[in-house]
């Protein structure tokens, strides 16, 4: 695979998959803004695959900080002048799995929708001017399998199902928006995987876990549909 002359951003790059995805696409060749939440930590993960010679940059861009994004689309502007893939992957769960209807906590709720579909929205806003330029570009949002509405489930993580339910929407909508360019758009669910979110009795390592992220960031773009949920290279009912 030659990624080489493309430009990516991943948000949440510091660890978990978003992690060994920047570690993926830079060994294909690609530039990767390692776009994390916290300075420190970044830093320290960019530094690791800097390590092993591979062309990755540190961003400071918490997803719920409006202005870090703005920031975020300016330096890219600046330094790039335009972008070929931006993964979506920042998230998380943040709610107890006894949660129930009764017990819901509102603030944990705004929590949740904020980093997970807001930050994906208004990244993807404000970095599409820079995506029009490219050629070939894709956006690949991060959902899971509890955001599918066509399977029967009586499951726990409110919250968290809600937002991905909304990041699906969202995927499908900008894909009808997006029509008529060069720009394609797709939703992921990983898989249940072992990191700090999925824990250690997840079924799937970090390298199963990145395999369709990863192919839809690099697959021949005629082969791919915009605007679909996909799983193991497959696309998902909703
Ligand atoms: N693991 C699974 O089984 C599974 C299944 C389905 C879907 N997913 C989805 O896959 C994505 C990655 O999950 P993961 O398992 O790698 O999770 P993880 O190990 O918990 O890592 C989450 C990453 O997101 C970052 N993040 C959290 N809040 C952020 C914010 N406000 N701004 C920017 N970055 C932020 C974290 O940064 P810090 O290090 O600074 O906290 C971390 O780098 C998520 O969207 C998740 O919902 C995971």
């Amino acid at each position: 695979m030659d990624l080489k002359g493309r430009i990516a951003v991943i948000t949440g790059a510091t660890r978990g998959l978003g992690f060994a995805m920047s570690e993926k696409l830079a060994s294909f060749g690609a530039k990767v803004i390692m776009a994390c939440r916290e300075k420190e930590t970044g830093m320290k993960s960019v530094e690791k695959l800097k390590t092993k010679g591979l062309d990755v940059v540190f961003k400071k861009c918490d997803v719920e900080n409006v202005a870090e994004i703005d920031a975020l689309a300016a330096s890219l502007s600046a330094e790039y002048n335009h972008l070929d893939i931006l993964i979506n992957n920042a998230g998380i769960n943040g709610e107890p799995m006894s949660t129930t209807i009764e017990t819901v906590d509102l603030a944990i709720f705004e929590k949740v929708m904020n980093v997970n579909v807001r930050g994906t929205l208004r990244v993807i806003s404000k970095l599409l001017p820079l995506l029009k330029k490219s050629n070939d570009a894709r956006i690949i949002n991060f959902s899971s399998g509890l955001a599918q509405l066509s399977v029967p489930r009586m499951g726990p993580h409110i919250s968290y199902s809600i937002s991905k339910t909304a990041i699906n929407q969202l995927t499908w909508t900008f894909a009808g928006h997006l029509k008529d360019t060069k720009v394609k758009i797709f939703c992921v669910d990983p898989g249940w995987v072992k990191t700090d979110m999925g824990g250690p009795d997840a079924m799937l390592e970090i390298n199963e876990g990145i395999d369709t992220p990863v192919w839809l960031a690099t697959e021949d773009k005629s082969k791919l549909q915009s605007g679909y949920f996909y799983k193991e290279r497959k696309i998902l009912p909703w």
